[in-house]
């Protein structure tokens, strides 16, 4: 039986109210239609076709080199597993340089890869690119803090916005693509009390990983939950399928532990 009551299709304006009801939303990657299949039946709200598949699908070491024609092929085989889930894909690097390729590389992943929303990683500098995709009907998730495109620039995966200037300006830049007209964003690894003031600073939901548990909703790369990691699964991240025994039960537990505040705990946050 599946765990959730309703098979309606889940919008951005339905990840809105649950904000303002305060219930958890929950999220996990997927790259083909068998797991999005499962995450769908398991409840989880918002589907992330994640660049991440550079890594853990494709076995390179950074999502640099993901191009947007694999983006949309991956999204393209999860939005045929899903029937209630919102399916967000990223825009991969170098795919919005500027606002008119940013729209352009939108709409075909709406297009082409019938996404539902598109993610783009950035503060200030992609601004003008999420305000002009929001113009043409398209809704945007934004992702702050650790910004895995810039892994070359940041020198690595570290946590961000530990010092105070950093701080503020992670705030301004969450207020900044709500005002832009973003409809959620994604913040990665950043210490929880800063991940807290960004939820109470924005209407728009918070998704965190490595953020703590008190953003309005959580993410995971689906292959570190179930334990399918190539490397050392992130502090972040934890072993759902231990316990569970199947994946279907771990990403249930998984929706349970989010829904009761009970993942993350504070040995998944910094
Ligand atoms: O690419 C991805 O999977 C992501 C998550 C880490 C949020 O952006």
């Amino acid at each position: 039986m599946s765990q959730h009551s309703s098979s309606k299709q889940i919008t951005n304006q339905d990840l809105l109210a649950m904000k303002a009801r305060g219930e958890k939303i929950t999220s996990l990657t997927a790259y083909d239609a068998s797991f999005a299949h499962i995450l769908d039946h398991a409840g989880i709200e918002m589907v992330l076709v994640g660049d991440s598949l550079g890594m853990v699908v494709q076995g390179q070491t950074s999502t640099v080199p993901v191009t947007v024609d694999e983006m949309v092929y991956h999204s393209r085989l999860v939005s045929r597993g899903l029937k209630r889930a919102l399916l967000v894909t990223d825009l991969p690097f170098m795919s919005y340089p500027n606002p008119d390729l940013a729209v352009q590389n939108a709409g075909i992943l709406m297009q082409q890869g019938h996404a539902h929303m598109v993610k783009l990683e950035g503060g200030q500098k992609i601004l003008d690119s999420v305000h002009h995709i929001v113009n043409q009907g398209i809704p945007v998730c934004g992702h702050l803090g650790l910004l895995p495109q810039s892994v070359n620039q940041l020198g690595g995966y570290r946590v961000q916005g530990k010092d105070e200037a950093q701080a503020s300006s992670l705030i301004n830049d969450a207020i900044s693509l709500e005002q832009a007209g973003a409809s959620a964003i994604v913040v990665e690894c950043i210490p929880a009390t800063l991940a807290k003031k960004i939820t109470d600073s924005v209407a728009i939901p918070i998704i965190g990983i490595g953020a703590g548990v008190q953003c309005d909703g959580q993410v995971l790369v689906s292959y570190d939950m179930l334990d399918i990691t190539l490397g050392k699964r992130p502090k972040f991240s934890k072993n759902f399928i231990q316990d569970a025994g199947n994946i279907s039960d771990a990403v249930k537990a998984y929706v349970n532990a989010v829904k009761q505040q009970q993942f993350p705990a504070a040995e998944h946050s910094f």
